[in-house]
């Protein structure tokens, strides 16, 4: 049976800053309260030319420079978001449109802030059933899409960004060691996202009641998220017949620094194994995970053979944790360069849809 590696990563965050004293200047609220109530100093926010799919692009280019892997040699893309462009078509397929995944089946994947884990099990099970050998795996929000700039319970803690990682068959032992993904949709009413779906379609009156804005319990997701969070740690330990002390790292979803003091207490694990970077970019929902790694990666804490606790949960309610062992990429034969493939992606999709036209206009004398 393969074992399926982490190869590649990387990351993209839109480059305007929204500091705690401009939302100080939006709602009734301050710098020190959501500091000390949630560890977040400022979040990034995306442009108006910005969309899940377009810093997904970026991250996943990266992603493939690190693995040093063509576009087209991939066999599945799984992109996860809360914020994806449209219920359908799946953001999934503008990636890999954009990329050049030509031979790649792609889809979303929704288990809100749980979603990494949930896409990154699901991509390694492919891998390890034979069926697949390359996967690429993205989460990318903008989630200030659906924040409501006048509710100070959400809009100090969302922020926008991507991260990805590449996924590779090897035989050499390691890469995913074990996971579990939960669901308890009793607690569905806690994180929503109503308006635009099948229940409340977009209409007036959904926008009057603010149904396209995020809106939370925040206690009662505050009081899930300590909860669940250790034990699942624990769960995945013991799938993979490991302790506590074999994991260098714990690399929570990044959704409030005092929610991650709380599971370390539980742990009874000292604070600083657990990788942080919440103060920078708020809550960022599925790309938090990939955007705390691969900053470890990046500053050297994270190292090839680490083993790596990593933890999420959200809406839903979901929740899920998984144990991998690091391998960093497979050492290049010959260097390719993804960001090429854009090139030809970008006349391949117009010559694809230069053809459709076409074949339209005939289908229609025809008739
Ligand atoms: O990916 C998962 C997504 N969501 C989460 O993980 C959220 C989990 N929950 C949380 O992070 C926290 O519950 C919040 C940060 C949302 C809220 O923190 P809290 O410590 O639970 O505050 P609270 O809701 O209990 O409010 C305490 C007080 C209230 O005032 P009173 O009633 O005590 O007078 C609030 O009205 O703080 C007030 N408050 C604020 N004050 C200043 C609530 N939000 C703010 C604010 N600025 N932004």
């Amino acid at each position: 049976m393969p074992f399926a590696h982490i190869t590649g990563w990387g990351i993209s965050v839109p480059e305007p800053i929204l500091t705690n004293d401009d939302i100080a200047k939006m709602v009734d609220t301050n710098d020190e309260w959501i500091r000390s109530h949630t560890g977040i100093r400022e979040r990034r926010i995306a442009r108006e030319d910005q969309f899940p799919s377009t810093l997904a692009v970026e991250a996943s280019i990266k992603a493939l420079q690190v693995a040093n892997l063509a576009p087209t040699e991939l066999d599945l893309i799984i992109l996860t978001s809360s914020s994806p462009e449209y219920i359908f078509p799946a953001t999934a397929c503008i990636i890999q449109d954009q990329i050049g995944a030509t031979k790649a089946g792609a889809f979303d994947l929704l288990a809100a802030c749980s979603g990494f884990i949930f896409a990154t099990n699901m991509a390694a099970q492919a891998i390890r059933s034979g069926s697949i050998k390359n996967a690429l795996v993205i989460g990318s929000e903008t989630l200030s899409r659906f924040t409501n700039w006048k509710d100070r319970n959400t809009c100090i803690l969302f922020g926008d960004g991507a991260g990805a990682f590449v996924l590779q068959a090897s035989d050499k032992p390691g890469g995913l060691l074990s996971a579990v993904m939960r669901s308890d949709g009793s607690g569905a009413d806690s994180l929503t996202l109503l308006g635009g779906g099948a229940r409340h379609p977009a209409t007036e009156a959904t926008i009057h009641e603010g149904k396209h804005f995020i809106q939370m319990d925040g206690k009662a997701v505050f009081r899930f998220a300590t909860r669940v969070m250790g034990q699942a740690i624990k769960e995945s330990l013991e799938l993979a017949n490991l302790k506590l002390d074999d994991v260098q790292w714990i690399i929570p979803h990044q959704a409030n620094y005092r929610i991650i003091e709380t599971a370390a207490k539980y742990l009874k694990t000292p604070l600083d194994k657990f990788v942080i970077n919440i103060e920078k970019y708020g809550n960022t929902s599925t790309a938090s995970i990939p955007l705390a790694t691969v900053e470890a990666v990046q500053n050297g804490k994270v190292k090839p053979g680490d083993k790596i606790a990593f933890v999420g949960f959200g809406a839903g309610l979901t929740w899920g944790a998984m144990i991998v062992e690091w391998t960093g990429p497979i050492p290049a034969k010959k260097p390719v360069h993804p960001e090429q493939y854009r090139l030809f992606a970008r006349l391949r999709s117009f010559v694809r849809r230069a053809i459709r036209f076409i074949e339209g206009f005939f289908s229609r004398k025809e008739l």
